[in-house]
Parts: C-alpha cells; structure tokens; sequence
C-alpha cells in the first residue's frame, strides 16, 4: 500500500512510519510520496495518451513553482517531463536537475535582463511574453548578446478560472498575458525585429480551476486567433495549453481528465501545432504533507488550541487564501473526536491553519500531518520571525530520502551584515 497510507495504526508514507521520519529528522518536515507523483502523472499523461495521436502527445512542462526541490525535479524528469519556470533560480533548479535547457519554457510577466541573459545562453525552448515592453526587451537582450529568442505570445482570454480569485489569472483586469488585438500586434511587430521568432501562443487561466469548462471556454478562443494569425502570413506551430488542473483538498469537483483530453483533440489538436502544458499542483500536490508535533493543548472558554510547531512561515496557504487542508493525527488515529482551532506559534492572529476542526483528540507531543501540502508549499515558505526552513523528505519505495536539511538558524543569521556607523 502505497501513498499516505495507515499501517498498524500509524499513518504512513510509502510504507515508512511518520513517526520514524519525525524521530530521525524531527519537526516540521515536508514528506512527499514518490509513490503518488508517479500515480498523477502516468494519470494525465495516459489520459493524452489516449486521446491524442502518438506524434501529437503534449510536451507536459512541469510548473516547477508548485515544488522546485531539485529532487523532485528529478523525479519528474526521469518520469517523462519537461520543465516550466518562472525564474532564473528555477531555471538553474532545472538544469541541476538533469533537464536540458531546450526542454525548458520560461513564463511569467516580468523577466529581468540577467534572467533572459541566462536563459538565451543556455538554449531554452521559449520564452511566453505578457506584454509589447516585454517583446521589447527580450529583443534588445537578445540584440545585445546575440542570441535569437524564440517567443510565444500568452493571451488574456478573459475566462475566469482559479480556484480563488488570487490564484484566477485569465480575466481581462489581471495582470497576465494580451487581449486578441495586442496579439496580432505583438506578431506584427515581432516579425520586424531581427533578434526573435514568434512562434505560437500560450493561455493558462489560473490555478486549481474550479470551474473546469473554463479550460474549454479558453481553449475556444484559439482557432480563430490561429486562423487569423496565419491568415496574416505569421507561424503559429506551438500551442501552450498552460496548467491549473485542480487536485481535492477537501471535496472539489475534480476535472476529468478525459474529457479535458478530449477538448484537447477536438479543439487544440485541428491546428496542428506542438502542443505543451504546465501542469503544477496536480502532479505534486496530493503528494505532500506538512509533518508536524503539537507543543500544547490550550484549553479556553471560547475553542481549545492545538499549538503545532509548524506556522504560517512553513506553510501560507490558510493564510494567504484561506485554503483548506485536512489534518490527521498520525497515531492513535481511533481516539475520540474533539474540535480544535489548528494554530501555529507565529505572533499574527492570522497564522491559524483552521478554526472548529473535529479531529481525534491529541496532547502534547502528538505528531500530526497537513494534508495536501506538496504544492506551494515549502516552496512558499520564509524566514519570518528567524523560524529555519523545514526538512524535506521524499519517500520512494519504502524508503526515505532526506533531500533538503532543516535550515540552520545560523546560517539565516550570518547574511545579516552589522555596518561601521563610525
Ligand atoms: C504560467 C503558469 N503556468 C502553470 C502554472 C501552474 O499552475 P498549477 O500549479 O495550478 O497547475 C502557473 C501557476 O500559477 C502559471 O502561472
């Protein structure tokens, strides 16, 4: 039985005891299962298998932002995948790894100069350009150290689509990607600039798309566009599909993959252009917990505390979006059931993980997890108030592999320099 698991009454990860990964790396530590990685991803990309012919199968660049740990990378690298990044770290994460840089796309709608540097020198596949000063600027960089660019252009569709409306990124008002007229003016101008090829468009609506006939909405806005564009003498012969596919934290609708492959084959495959996709959340997120201990049990009049030693610095989500998580106790899974307010130690109100849960009754001492973690996790963890990173363990068979140190306070310490005020 593989997975996060109960063996003898204890929660597992891929058949090791939590309880073993607390007393040999302690607490907070992320754990993620090799074991459902692989389950998510041989999930989606069967479903394209299925659906889509053999030399038409989607290039599925991992959004590595969900979870950039170098290990992980690897691990879905030696499963199949190519790389999506958002950053020159994430790019230098990716090329650790093992990717080659072509199987590499670089989205987001800011890239510093140093970043493009980095990316043309090392021969990435593209670049998804967000706006005509950005086209700009690819084209001076790439002018200046004499590299071409090859660019895709990400359009705005004006579809709502992400689970909460920080994480919704394809209406009109948000910040990322063109309206159809700035398209066709993108490729107009790129086609007088000497340092790029524009190739094709991208469209990614946002994360843990709630609502998933918003993903057929979007992709209904393609062919015409396409039409249009090769109507105007442009090459479009690359489809970036983007990502956002929702995983369950609580009880969501999951987007069935098949359908969503069939959109896919009806709508995206008649253009007949390389196909890619970024999958993120979907492929990480089921596959990580928050590893926790509780320090006290806080009775009041109004709720009892359970005080854990993770906070809102290991783990922002409940904060940042009011997202749910499920908790679990990690032994004596069959005590009573009690409700409790899920706080960490952090000096903010809001650093509560959840108010009023029923759980089975824990003390002091009691390991924990929080569920679903794997995405935008540790990821998005800080040093606030001197708290050190948490461990990472990834579990692969039976065994656990630590692949990142808790962080030594020390270390966060020494970046600070003490100034000669004179
Ligand atoms: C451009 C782009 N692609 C892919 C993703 C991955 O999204 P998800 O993790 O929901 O699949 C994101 C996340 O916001 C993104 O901004």
């Amino acid at each position: 039985m593989s997975g996060f698991t109960e063996i003898k009454g204890v929660l597992n990860a891929d058949n090791v005891p939590l309880t073993e990964i607390a007393a040999a790396y302690g607490t907070p530590t992320y754990v993620y299962s090799a074991h459902v990685m692989k389950t998510q991803y041989e999930a989606l990309a069967g479903a394209m298998k299925c659906a889509l012919p053999a030399d038409k199968q989607p290039i599925l660049c991992y959004a590595c932002k969900a979870n950039s740990n170098v290990a992980v990378l690897s691990y879905l690298r030696s499963l199949g995948a190519s790389l999506e990044i958002v950053s020159e770290g994430e790019l230098h994460r990716g090329l650790a790894a093992g990717f080659k840089a072509s199987q590499i796309v670089s989205t987001g709608v800011g890239k510093q100069r140093r970043e493009i540097i980095a990316c043309l020198k090392a021969g990435i596949h593209q670049f998804n350009v967000e706006s005509l000063p950005e086209l700009e600027h690819i084209n001076n960089v790439a002018g200046d150290i004499g590299i071409k660019a090859t660019v895709v252009f990400r359009l705005n569709p004006n579809v709502a689509g992400g689970g909460n409306t920080k994480i919704s990124t394809g209406r009109k008002r948000d910040k990322f990607g063109i309206n159809e007229q700035t398209v066709y003016k993108a490729f107009d101008r790129a086609a007088q600039m000497d340092n790029l090829d524009a190739v094709g468009l991208s469209v990614h609506i946002g994360s843990q798309v709630s609502t998933v006939e918003s993903f057929k909405t979007a992709f209904e806005k393609m062919p015409s566009i396409v039409h249009n564009l090769r109507d105007q003498g442009h090459t479009v012969s690359r489809l970036d599909i983007g990502g956002g596919f929702p995983i369950i934290y609580k009880d969501e609708k999951l987007l069935d993959l098949d359908h969503y492959a069939q959109w896919v084959r009806d709508i995206i495959l008649p253009l007949d252009t390389q196909i890619i996709m970024e999958p993120g959340r979907y492929l990480v997120g089921n596959a990580g917990v928050l590893l926790t201990e509780v320090l006290h049990v806080k009775e009041t009049e109004e709720t009892d505390f359970l005080i854990i030693d993770s906070a809102m610095n290991d783990l922002i989500r409940p904060t940042l979006y009011d997202a749910y998580h499920g908790i679990e106790a990690v032994q004596n899974r069959d005590a009573a059931e009690h409700s409790y307010d899920v706080v960490g130690p952090i000096c903010e109100s809001g650093d509560t993980f959840t108010k009023g849960r029923i759980l089975t009754q824990m003390k002091e001492g009691d390991l924990a997890v929080i569920k679903s973690a794997g995405a935008y996790g540790f990821c998005m963890a800080s040093n606030y108030n001197t708290r050190p990173l948490p461990a990472e363990i990834l579990v692969h068979e039976g065994k656990a592999h630590l692949i990142c140190p808790r962080q030594d306070v020390h270390e966060i310490i020494a970046r600070d320099i003490i100034p000669d005020l004179g």
